[in-house]
């Protein structure tokens, strides 16, 4: 679908399609730095070619509208009744994301905020871990700023969209998913660290591999609570920490050095596997940084299975259907590097699998993890694309 198609659609749904403007946002993978962001600490996620597309129009009534190509849910609200509420599902996220924009805004400036009619469409497998609530933020937060006229800073819309979704929607998440679809670029991923916010562009370059993201297709079940659970722990940990190193606000400001002075002070085994994979798993994301630049895929490979375990054994977030998935992925000559992308609790692996072994890669993943767990997984080979943009004329929609 392009953005011709797109206003058609737009047409189908509001019975006009003057004045319509399109949008795009992306979803995101992460390679390695899995929950370090609430920790203050590093992440090495891209943006995908794959995203949420949205048509827009302004009004002048004060009433926005929200429909999607993807569910039946249409919905329309005011701009004075913007609350959360369950059986408004997806489009809880929109509605969160114009409450942050009225409140960035201030008093005065707010009434620009006049209506909308918007359109979505997607095609992101949702809830697996690859960023389609991010998506659907930051592509809200784009068009309409853009249509009340103002010209925000794409990160400060990255904040104002995890501000939506940790207010409104209610999920503690970090910074990491927003921050990669508003800020991704083509063919780079993103070093950043998550507390200040400083960041780098670094080229990625396939030398003949291929980024495969499978879908264990197992339902996140209670991924929010463990997250949350997971945080706690965290916190836990820094505070025991603070009893000999005063100054430690997060885990993400010690390395290694550090950890083995400290860890003495945490006697609870739990705390101290979460902890120490936190630690260990920034030292990977610096040293990933660091081979991705010296063109090391292999050495790059090796840094993601290492993520893995320690998310399997130290940090306890993988489960049966993610190990199976790493371990058949693992065992095919041409994949050099494999491990979980996201929160964890089910959703996706990432892979880097030589071209010419992607057939054999899906073939055989599929057909020993299927025997293992009763599942079928699916398999996406993705590129990595822009951040979230108006959308030109000619532009089309990359498929999954
Ligand atoms: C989810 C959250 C992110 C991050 C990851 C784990 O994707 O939305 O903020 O915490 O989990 O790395």
């Amino acid at each position: 679908m392009d953005a011709t198609e797109l206003r058609k659609k737009f047409a189908e749904s509001y019975g006009y399609e003057e004045g319509v403007r399109t949008f795009f946002a992306p979803g995101r993978v992460n390679f390695i730095g899995e929950h370090t962001d609430y920790n203050g600490g590093y992440v090495l996620p891209a943006a995908l070619t794959v995203g949420t597309w949205a048509a827009v129009s302004t009004r002048d009534d004060g009433v926005y509208r929200f429909c999607s190509t993807n569910f039946g849910t249409r919905l329309e609200c005011s701009v004075h009744e913007l609350v959360y509420k369950k059986e408004d599902d997806w489009a809880n996220y929109p509605k969160g994301v114009l409450s942050e924009l009225i409140q960035f805004a201030g008093p005065d400036k707010s009434k620009r905020y006049l209506g909308a009619d918007i359109l979505y469409h997607g095609n992101i497998p949702n809830g697996v871990g690859l960023s389609s609530s991010a998506s659907i933020e930051l592509v809200t937060g784009l068009a309409l700023s853009e249509l009340a006229g103002f010209d925000i800073p794409m990160i400060e819309l990255v904040k104002l969209a995890q501000r939506a979704e940790n207010n409104f929607v209610g999920v503690n998440c970090g910074i990491m998913d927003q921050f990669a679809v508003g800020m991704g670029k083509e063919g780079q991923a993103l070093a950043l660290k998550c507390d200040t916010l400083a960041y780098r562009y670094i080229p990625v370059k396939s030398y003949g591999y291929k980024i495969v993201i499978t879908n264990t297709n197992k339902r996140r079940e209670l991924a929010d609570s463990k997250y949350n659970e997971r945080r706690s722990e965290c916190e836990q940990g820094v505070e025991l920490i603070k009893k000999v190193m005063p100054h430690v606000q997060a885990l993400g400001d010690l390395d290694l050095e550090d950890w083995e002075r400290v860890r003495h002070v945490i006697k609870d085994h739990v705390i101290s596997r979460r902890v120490e994979h936190v630690i260990t798993e920034n030292e990977r994301v610096l040293a990933a940084v660091k081979v991705l630049e010296a063109n090391n895929l292999t050495e790059f490979g090796a840094l993601m299975i290492a993520s893995h375990e320690s998310l399997r054994d130290l940090y306890e977030v993988t489960g049966i259907e993610l190990d199976t998935i790493f371990e058949e992925a693992s065992k095919i000559d041409g994949c050099i590097g494999t491990c979980m992308t996201g929160a964890g609790f089910g959703g996706c692996t990432v892979s880097l699998v030589k071209e010419e072994a992607v057939a054999d890669f899906k073939e055989t993943v599929a057909e020993n993890y299927t025997r293992k767990t009763g599942l079928v997984p699916a398999f996406y080979i993705c590129e990595i694309g822009g951040g979230a943009k108006e959308m030109q004329e000619v532009e089309k929609q990359s498929q999954l």
